[in-house]
């Protein structure tokens, strides 16, 4: 059962990782991450909703045709290569990516490594997402890791295991999108939340639901948190698309949701920093970050930041999901978007690289690698 890791860890040592993961070879808790334990949504999902009767899938070609450990083949990431979660996990040194939590090989020590949690479609509230009929939302992938925790009890002992998961484990959480786009901006499915709900009252419900979730991680142990706030949904090449806005244009409703709920995660991230004792919450401006992409995508070497990579329908390709009938761009670092929803891989490596790196415009209090070396 574990071959399918260590072959990926076989991979990532000859290709590109060999110092990391020789320096991992110590385990001892030095200068490299345990652990990620990945909540949110189709952005991370490494294929948790493989396993689900679900509409939200992405294995199928041409998905992962840039994903060097399965050889090109899907694995449920919803990108042509490694998502924002499996490239930070490298670059902390973790040892393999961390394996999805309903896959039947999320057993024995590879927890230890990390588990995913995170599922196409979810969001922070339990009806976001019905659109795809089934997803794990954030209170199911909390419960899902409290089984992982009492694993991790068994495998390593209680004392060992808590210092495991306060010390040396990341918890990453990038959720909310869902609640927007599959939730909310859908009158017809969910009649609840935008007839009786103003905008206003929308958000600080996610918020609420949000800081109960977070909570409840931290009452599991978790210590070392990133959240990431929710990026420009109105400038993917779907809204793009289904409103014919120009290249330069973004619908304005989902980005200015967005706004209102960024400017209240900020200070929920701040509140949570001050009543936790011994926690770090990490924010992420995804936002930002993405939207600086998105307006100067020339300087970092693509030729559009419109138009899906892979997908069909309209001027921007951004109407039919990427699948095996879908149109393929040529380069495909050349493109900010893989499909009409998910940023390409090599925007995901520019990402990460601010989120490992980079400074308080896009990452606050500190950066991914500060947070690594934090001992509490
Ligand atoms: C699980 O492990 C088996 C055996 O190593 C491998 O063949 C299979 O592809 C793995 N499953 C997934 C979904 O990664
Ligand atoms: C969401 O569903 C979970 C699991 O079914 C349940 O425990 C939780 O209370 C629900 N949350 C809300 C806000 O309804
Ligand atoms: C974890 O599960 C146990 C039952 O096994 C339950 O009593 C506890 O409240 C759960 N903790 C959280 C934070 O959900």
């Amino acid at each position: 059962m574990a071959s399918y890791y260590h072959h990926i860890a076989a991979l990532l040592c000859l290709i590109a990782f060999t110092s990391v993961v020789a320096a991992a070879d110590n385990d001892d808790g030095g200068s490299t991450l345990g652990a990620s334990y990945i909540f949110g949504d189709s952005l991370v999902d490494a294929g948790n909703n493989n396993f689900l009767p679900t509409l939200s899938r992405a294995n199928i070609k041409p998905n992962g045709i840039d994903f060097k450990p399965s050889g090109g083949k899907p694995t449920g990431r919803y990108t042509n290569g490694r998502t924002i979660g499996d490239i930070v996990g490298e670059e902390l040194g973790q040892r393999y990516y961390a394996v999805p939590f309903l896959d039947p090989n999320s057993t024995g020590e590879a927890i230890l490594h990390g588990v995913n949690y995170a599922s196409g479609g979810g969001g922070i509230m339990n009806a976001t997402g019905r659109i795809f009929v089934n997803r794990l939302s954030m209170d199911i992938q909390i419960d899902y890791f409290n089984i992982t925790r009492k694993q991790i009890d068994k495998l390593l002992g209680a004392s060992k295991a808590k210092e495991h998961v306060m010390k040396r484990s990341i918890f990453s959480v990038s959720i909310g999108s869902n609640d927007f786009l599959n939730n909310y901006l859908l009158p017809v499915l969910s009649i609840g939340a935008r007839v009786s709900q103003s905008p206003d009252g929308f958000v600080d419900d996610l918020i609420s639901h949000l800081r109960s979730q977070l909570t409840r991680l931290y009452q599991l142990d978790a210590r070392k948190f990133i959240i990431g706030n929710v990026g420009p949904i109105g400038c993917i090449p779907y809204q793009k698309t289904i409103n014919q806005l120009n290249e330069d244009e973004c619908v304005a409703l989902p980005n200015q949701l967005a706004v209102q709920y960024n400017s209240k995660l900020k200070d929920l991230v701040a509140q949570l920093n001050d009543n936790l004792p011994g926690a770090t919450f990490v924010h992420a401006n995804v936002y930002d970050l993405v939207m600086e992409l998105i307006t100067n995508y020339a300087k970092y070497g693509f030729t559009t930041a419109s138009k899906a990579c892979c997908g069909n329908g309209g001027q921007y390709a951004g109407i039919i999901p990427c699948g095996p009938t879908s149109t393929l761009c040529t380069d495909r670092t050349k493109h900010v978007f893989w499909d009409p929803y998910h940023p390409s891989e090599a925007a995901n490596v520019l990402i990460a690289k601010q989120l490992l790196d980079g400074d308080k415009k896009y990452i606050s209090p500190m950066n991914l690698r500060q947070l690594r070396d934090l001992d509490h």
